[in-house]
Order: structure tokens, then C-alpha cells, then sequence
């Protein structure tokens, strides 16, 4: 036999080795538990045929506890990129099959090239979570690995977009890579992130807990606030990263993408003419009066199970992607508290580093009162949402479509903070504070104090106070808010904004 032949036969053979990972048992358990193995993912999240391997022959370079002879494929992670609606993306997926996805050194590596190539290209990076944590015999060497990923992830944070998709178990320091991501897809029964587990806490404080109580996709999407969406299974959740995808340019040097979404700009809707009801303190459903604005009705709703009093996701007007900040009058009668106050402010955040633009609906009753805020730190949570906007220097845009009262009409990106348009329904109320509140104390002493609180309702529960100050520069008709959204946006695109040189600010946390 030709020699290279030879050679090229003898490569195959390693490379066959590799890719069959931990072996047809272990990829039939992955299977069994309702879970694609790390290939398979790869394939699913990106174009057909576009997945470049890199790095299959990497091997560790362990001794401890006899790991000097043990072979573990791939070293248990396989990386690589490949293309998502042919924009160029990196990808690592660890291998459960292999050592249970464990991270040792070489591992790390693999996935810290991927990291500094991504940034070097200026391209996303989705990592798929499927591990065990820190490979317990590499010691001190893995814990290097996971530090060098990290430190990783904060110098690529806000240069591009990171995605993190929990596969699978996701536990100790290891959850703090995805935490440092810009979003986290959680699988329904699968995925579990935790620092410490059950045995850990039963054996520490005495609780017991289930795994999926603990640290569920569930649990990160209402509770905690870790994650960001949540998937029926792996295939959904890949399909989901790719829709989000859609939304995002590259890196921050660009633009994101334009779609021709064929949804007419100058559509009027006359149904939001009618949405807000007459009773100023009756609920509606903000989520309603999105879909009828931005095109076809698409709005991929971000943390739609946590802080649901806000309202963030990404859409698009007129092709053009926008980050949506809206309240929620259905919950809480869309007050804000410390969890949607860290919601709105870390996406707010994400927007500006990505040049998307922000569009903010506002219905806001004020900051919700009590103890369990007070305690919590409202004034720290709050003031985030206050810097996050003050801060941004992408086009914004406010629609004041009800309430807007005190605090919580600066906070939610008013004039003063810098909104570059504030457009008003006529049914806007934009005033230091509500009008029972307010009468209370200025009529206090007056006998005809009902009389008066109408008055106040008449005269400054009304856009026309904020706009004869000019912090309201149109009232519009409801029905017109989609065209005057795309005209405002389409106004704003060269929008040009400096901040003063800094290190960086120091935001409150
Ligand atoms: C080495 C590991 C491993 C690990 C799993 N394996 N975790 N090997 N280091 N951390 C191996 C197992 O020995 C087994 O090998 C294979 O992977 C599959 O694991 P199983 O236990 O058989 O799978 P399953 O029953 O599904 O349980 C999965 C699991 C469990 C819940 C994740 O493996 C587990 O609890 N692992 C340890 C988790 C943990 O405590 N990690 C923390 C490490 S410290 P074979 O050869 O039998 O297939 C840490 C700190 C990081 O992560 C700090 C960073 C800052």
C-alpha cells in the first residue's frame, strides 16, 4: 500500500475513534435521557455542512490517578465554526459521553481558542453546557481552566454577543461562565445549573430539594432570573438561538441585520385606538398592544417567566431590529421592583453595546412600595435602570401610553435621561405623582378635597403638562404609533452621541 494512503488511512481511523466519543452506550444513555450528543447539536444549531472541526486530536496531559493511560476523545468537548443563516459563528459543545463532559486543561484550552478566535473575527460564540464540572483528577489544573474561560468571557462581553445553552448539568463555579454570557437557554427537565447540589445542602444547612427544584430550567427562568429563555427540548432551543441570531449583528462594530419582514410601515391599526381602557386603574395586556405595532406581530419576548411586570425582547420596525422595554400593567400594575428594575437594566445595556436601538412603552404607576423592597435595595436595583438608560447612546424612543408617575417616569427613559423622541397617546398621565396621592396632601385640609382631586385629574393626569415643558414632543393617536415609531427610528439613524473618556463607569450593583 501506497504510504500516504497509509497515513491516510491510520487518520481516519483516529479520527473515527474521536467522533465516536464515549461510545454507543454512553451516546445511547444521552438518547435515552431525551438529549442529542454534542455532534448532533453542532449540526442542528448551524447551515447544513458549514461546521469546521478544530482542534479533534487535542489530548490532556493529566498523570494523577492513573489517568496517564486513559484516553478521553476530543478531551471531552468538541469545538469549531460554522455559519447561522450564513453569518459566521463559533460553537463548542461539551461531550457528556466522555468523562461526563468534565473540564481539565486541555479542554479549557479548546474552548478559550474558540473564545479568542470569535473575538479576533468579531463573531458570536454559543457554548452548549453539558458537564460535570471541574475533572476532579486534574486538580488545580481544571480550576486554571475554568478562571482562564471566564476571564475570557469579560473581555469578549459586550465585543460579541455570547450565548450559553445548558444541556445538561451545569454545576459548582462552572455556572459562572454562562452567567457571564449574555443569555442562557435552559432545557425543561434536562438542564440543571447550581453551585452546590442537593447532597451538598442537605449535608450543609439540612434542606432537602430535588435537582430540578433546585436548579431546573424553571427554577432560572421565574425564580432566580439566570436564565433567559426556556426550551422543550434540544431541538427547540436550537432553533431558538438562531432566531435570536436574526436579531443580533456580529460584534459591536456593526450594525444588525436588516430583514425585509414585508410589513407595511405606514400601517395604522385603529384596534389601538381602543386598547387602553377608561377606568385608568383596569388592567390590559401590553403584550397585545406590541404585536400590533412592530412587524407581523414578532417579538421574540426575552425572560418572559421572571419580573413579568416588565416586558424586554427583541422585534422589528420597518426590518430594523429594536430592543422593547415595556410595562406590564396586567402584573403588579406594571410597578417596578428590583427584579424587573435588574431585568430592563442589563438589556438595556446589551442594546447599547450591540447598536440596537431601544423603544420604550411606558405605563408605569411608580416603584412598588414596601419593606421587602426598601430592605431589598430598590434605591441600588433602581438606580440601575436609571444609569442603564442615561448611559445608552443608541437611538431611544418613548411611548407614554398611561401612567407615567414620578420616579418611574424618569426611570423608564423620559427626556431628562435622554429618550431622543417621547412620543404621547392622549391618554397619557404624566405627573410627580398619582392623583389620589397627590390630592391627599395638597387638599389635605380642604373640605371640598373630592372636587379638587378631579381637578387634578383634568389638569395634570394628561400628557399636555409634560408638553408644554417640551419633554413631550408629540402626542399622537394611538392607531399612528407604528408609522411614527418607523418615521422617529428612521430620524434617529445617524444619531451620534458622545460620552465623557472614561475607564468605565462604575454602574450600581
Ligand atoms: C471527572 C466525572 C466528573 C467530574 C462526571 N464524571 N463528573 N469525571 N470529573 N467532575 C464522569 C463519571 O465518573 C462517569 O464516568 C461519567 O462522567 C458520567 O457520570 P455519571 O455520574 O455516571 O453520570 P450521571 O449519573 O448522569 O450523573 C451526572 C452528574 C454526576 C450528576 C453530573 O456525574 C456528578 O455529580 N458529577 C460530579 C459533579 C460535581 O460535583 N462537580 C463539581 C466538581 S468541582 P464513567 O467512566 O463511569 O462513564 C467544580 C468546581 C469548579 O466543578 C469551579 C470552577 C471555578
Amino acid at each position: 500500500m501506497h504510504t500516504t494512503v497509509k497515513k491516510i488511512e491510520d487518520m481516519r481511523d483516529k479520527s473515527a475513534k474521536i467522533i465516536a466519543g464515549g461510545g454507543e452506550k454512553r451516546m445511547q444513555r444521552q438518547h435515552d435521557a431525551g438529549k442529542l450528543t454534542a455532534r448532533e447539536r453542532i449540526e442542528m444549531l448551524l447551515d447544513p455542512g458549514s461546521f469546521v472541526e478544530l482542534d479533534r486530536f487535542v489530548t490532556h496531559r493529566c498523570t494523577n490517578f492513573g489517568m496517564g493511560e486513559k484516553e478521553i476523545p476530543g478531551e471531552g468537548v468538541v469545538t469549531g465554526y460554522g455559519t447561522v443563516e450564513e453569518r459566521l459563528v463559533y460553537v463548542f459543545a461539551q461531550d457528556f459521553t466522555v468523562m461526563g463532559g468534565s473540564l481539565g486543561e486541555m479542554h479549557a484550552a479548546k474552548i478559550c481558542k474558540v473564545l479568542d478566535m470569535a473575538m479576533k473575527m468579531g463573531s458570536p460564540v454559543i457554548g452548549i453546557n453539558d458537564s460535570g464540572g471541574a475533572r476532579i483528577q486534574e486538580a488545580v489544573d481544571a480550576l486554571s481552566g475554568y478562571g482562564k474561560i471566564f476571564y475570557r468571557n469579560t473581555l469578549a462581553s459586550g465585543v460579541i454577543p455570547q450565548i450559553s445553552a445548558i444541556m445538561g448539568p451545569c454545576a459548582g463555579g462552572a455556572v459562572y461562565s454562562p452567567a457571564l454570557t449574555d443569555f442562557v437557554y435552559m432545557i425543561e427537565n434536562t438542564s440543571q445549573m447550581f453551585i452546590t447540589g442537593p447532597q451538598v445542602i442537605k449535608a450543609v444547612t439540612g434542606e432537602e430539594v430535588t435537582a430540578e427544584e433546585l436548579g431546573g430550567a424553571m427554577t432560572h427562568n421565574t425564580i432566580s432570573g439566570v436564565a433567559h429563555f426556556v426550551a422543550q427540548d434540544d431541538e427547540d432551543c436550537l432553533k431558538q438561538i438562531r432566531r435570536l441570531l436574526s436579531f443580533l449583528p456580529s460584534n459591536n462594530l456593526e450594525s444588525p441585520p436588516v430583514v425585509d419582514t414585508g410589513d407595511d410601515p405606514l400601517r395604522t391599526d385603529e384596534e389601538l385606538n381602543t386598547i387602553v381602557p377608561d377606568n385608568s386603574n383596569q388592567a390590559y395586556d401590553m403584550k397585545e398592544l406590541l404585536g400590533r405595532i412592530v412587524d407581523n406581530g414578532d417579538f421574540y419576548e426575552v425572560q418572559p417567566y421572571y419580573a413579568a411586570n416588565i416586558i424586554i425582547g427583541f422585534a422589528r420596525l420597518d426590518g430594523q431590529t429594536i430592543g422593547i422595554i415595556a410595562n406590564q400593567p396586567k402584573v403588579m400594575a406594571g410597578s417596578l421592583d428590583m427584579n424587573a428594575s435588574d431585568k430592563a437594566a442589563r438589556f438595556i445595556r446589551f442594546c447599547d453595546a450591540f447598536h440596537i436601538s431601544i423603544c420604550n412603552f411606558v405605563d408605569v404607576p411608580g416603584f412598588l412600595p414596601g419593606t421587602t423592597q426598601e430592605f431589598g435595595g430598590i434605591i441600588r436595583h433602581g438606580a440601575k435602570l436609571l444609569y442603564a438608560y442615561s448611559e445608552a447612546a443608541v437611538p431611544k424612543v418613548t411611548v407614554v401610553v398611561r401612567k407615567a408617575y414620578g420616579g418611574s417616569y424618569l426611570a423608564m427613559c423620559s427626556r431628562d435621561l435622554g429618550a431622543d423622541q417621547v412620543i404621547a397617546w392622549p391618554t397619557a398621565e404624566i405627573a410627580v405623582m398619582g392623583p389620589a396621592g397627590a390630592a391627599n396632601i395638597i387638599f389635605k385640609k380642604d373640605p371640598d378635597i373630592k372636587t379638587k382631586t378631579e381637578e387634578y385629574v383634568r389638569n395634570f393626569a394628561t400628557p399636555y403638562q409634560a408638553a408644554k415643558r417640551g419633554f413631550v414632543d408629540r402626542i399622537i393617536e394611538p392607531k399612528d404609533t407604528r408609522p411614527a415609531l418607523i418615521n422617529a427610528f428612521n430620524m434617529l439613524v445617524m444619531k451620534r452621541e458622545g460620552r465623557p473618556p472614561k475607564r468605565h463607569g462604575n454602574m450600581p450593583v
